[in-house]
């Protein structure tokens, strides 16, 4: 397995695969990897002839006041769940932009309310790295969780109105044994902590699976809960998404709506 962390390293190898015509699959992350990523990377690995895990905690999309400096990084644990997988290759740069960059991708539509009502910034500087890290790696297929069901959709949108010729591919939320979904930010929780994140994970699945429940019934459920602060709760036209605070761990969960 090879790990770079050149953008010049970077686009030789891009632009070496790209001729070979083969399908390359592209993983990209923020580190601090679990079983979910790994999903992700199985999924690449099975239906493409290269695949690439990008390592990069991108800082333009995180606000001010939010968990950058604290972002778990465990480089070495990253690399050998990688390297396991039979990953190709790991992109993991030190900085992916110029000082006095200037140039960001903003999607204006369904990057509104949700995580971008209270995380202002957030999918501007998602789009901008995805299309950075598309352009650095060059692959034909990408891979995202449907958990960030908003981030899915903002890229989706990004890669049809700019052209960009990858295919997209969603792979189902991975849950722990007790209905948490995986998220780096697990990692954060104390045990009683956890404990209020699977309550949460419970009732949202609970919430979408029922016909007469919905989203006001699910607001009013998990107000109830001590330890946990709503942050919202929207039914989209085919999901129930919601995000809270346990201490100071922001989680994101959404469920299909039978
Ligand atoms: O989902 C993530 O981990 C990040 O938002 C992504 C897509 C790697 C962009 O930094």
């Amino acid at each position: 397995m090879k790990v770079i962390s050149s953008i010049a390293a970077m686009q030789r190898h891009s632009a070496a695969w790209a001729q070979s015509g083969e399908r390359i699959g592209l993983v990209p992350t923020m580190g601090a990897l679990h079983e979910g990523h790994m999903t992700l990377v199985r999924r690449a690995r099975k239906e493409c002839r290269k695949v690439i895990v990008t390592i990069y905690v991108n800082p333009t999309q995180f606000g001010p006041k939010e968990d950058l400096a604290r972002y778990p990084r465990p480089r070495e644990q990253d690399l050998a769940m990688c390297r396991k997988e039979g990953v190709d290759l790991v992109f993991a740069p030190d900085n992916l932009y110029q000082p006095d960059h200037s140039t960001f991708v903003e999607e204006s539509v369904v990057s509104q309310g949700r995580d971008g009502a209270s995380r202002p910034g957030h999918f501007r500087g998602v789009a901008t790295v995805v299309l950075k890290l598309f352009n650095l790696t060059r692959p034909t297929n990408a891979y995202f969780g449907q958990k960030d069901a908003q981030q899915v959709d903002v890229i989706r949108r990004m890669v049809r109105d700019l052209d960009v010729p990858v295919k997209l591919v969603i792979v189902p939320t991975v849950r722990d044994p007790d209905g948490l979904a995986m998220s780096s930010r697990n990692r954060y929780l104390s045990p009683e902590e956890r404990a209020v994140g699977v309550e949460f994970a419970r009732l949202l699945q609970l919430a979408a699976k029922r016909k007469s429940r919905n989203a006001g019934w699910l607001a009013a459920e998990l107000k109830k809960i001590s330890g946990l602060k709503l942050d919202y709760v929207e039914r989209t036209e085919d999901r129930l998404c919601a995000a809270v605070f346990i201490g100071k761990t922001r989680l994101i969960d959404n469920e299909r709506v039978k």
